[in-house]
């Protein structure tokens, strides 16, 4: 008799259940946030703004994937950010590092466990649509997954459903909060549609004409399994991008991940003035 082929296991069965390792965070802080802030590139100093209660390393968090993109810290603060409890998530894992979408979006199903029932996430994007120029901002409208993987394949969750809505996957009000909160720095702020593919290449320019087809403002290799992984937990959701280079073939020279984080950084303050007045605004919107 052949030996009985090894059990697959899906990823999403690995990891510790997220009601366990969100008990673990509330051992250590008394602040119950609503508000959950993924940092992205150009975002990380959002961080400093958070007057922290309890600080954890990702690899101290049972589950939590940690990456290894410079300018990705990997930590999860529970804090006071703006007057308003906050739980940031300093730097993601991403597709690309090898790490599976169940794992990626774990620590979103964590955030809900914690009871946060709205999340902003944050990302650096290359600009597709003719306007966006290096230095922009971007609302996330609605987004097109070219990942070519879904983060809710596998096994159901219990008390989650299998087939999740995405016909409005940004929070309406959220948006307006971040709309709001860059006018008053005199900046009128773009919305448009995300596009997500898996890197680590940069795309081609003949990709990046298809997806200008296909209706997309700007492309980066993150927040959409976040966002759908959120939808399925019924969180409110909010994306937002920094527009950190031309997309591939639209800018004069070459697309380089030194590009990407100079922008980031040369845009870091506004980014992080940007984030506090959401904050305030969402504060005003659900007093704790
Ligand atoms: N393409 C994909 N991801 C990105 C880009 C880009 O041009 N810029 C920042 N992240």
């Amino acid at each position: 008799m052949p030996p009985p082929l090894p059990q697959r296991r899906s990823p999403i069965s690995r990891l510790p259940s997220p009601a366990t390792t969100a008990a673990l965070i509330r051992r250590r802080t008394t602040l119950r946030p609503h508000l959950a802030i993924l940092l992205g590139s150009g975002f990380d100093l959002v961080a400093d703004r958070v007057d922290v209660e309890a600080r954890f390393a990702y690899r101290e968090l049972p589950g939590f994937p940690v990456g290894n993109v410079p300018g990705h810290a990997g930590q999860l603060l529970i804090g006071r950010c703006d007057g308003v409890d906050v739980a940031i998530l300093s730097g993601r894992a991403h597709y690309y590092e090898g790490f599976d979408l169940a794992e990626i979006t774990y620590p979103v199903r964590v955030l809900a466990e914690l009871g946060i029932t709205a999340i902003l996430l944050t990302n650096a994007a290359g600009g597709i649509h003719p306007r966006l120029r290096p230095g922009d901002f971007l609302v996330l409208s609605d987004h097109i997954n070219l990942i070519g993987q879904n983060p809710l394949r596998g096994p159901v969750p219990t008390g989650r459903e299998r087939f999740v809505d995405l016909t409005a996957v940004y929070d309406p009000g959220l948006r307006r909060m971040l709309r709001d909160a860059a006018r008053i720095s005199g900046k009128v702020l773009r919305e448009g549609v995300y596009l997500a593919v898996s890197g680590p290449s940069y795309e081609t320019p003949a990709e990046i004409r298809a997806f200008r087809r296909l209706g997309a403002d700007a492309v980066g290799m993150s927040t959409v399994p976040e966002a759908v992984v959120a939808r399925q937990c019924g969180l409110r959701v909010a994306g937002l991008s920094c527009i950190t280079n031309a997309a591939a073939g639209l800018g004069p020279g070459k697309v380089s991940h030194e590009e990407v984080r100079e922008t980031a950084r040369t845009v870091s303050a506004r980014a992080t003035a940007l984030v506090g007045g959401f904050v305030r605004r969402f504060g005003r919107s659900e007093p704790a």
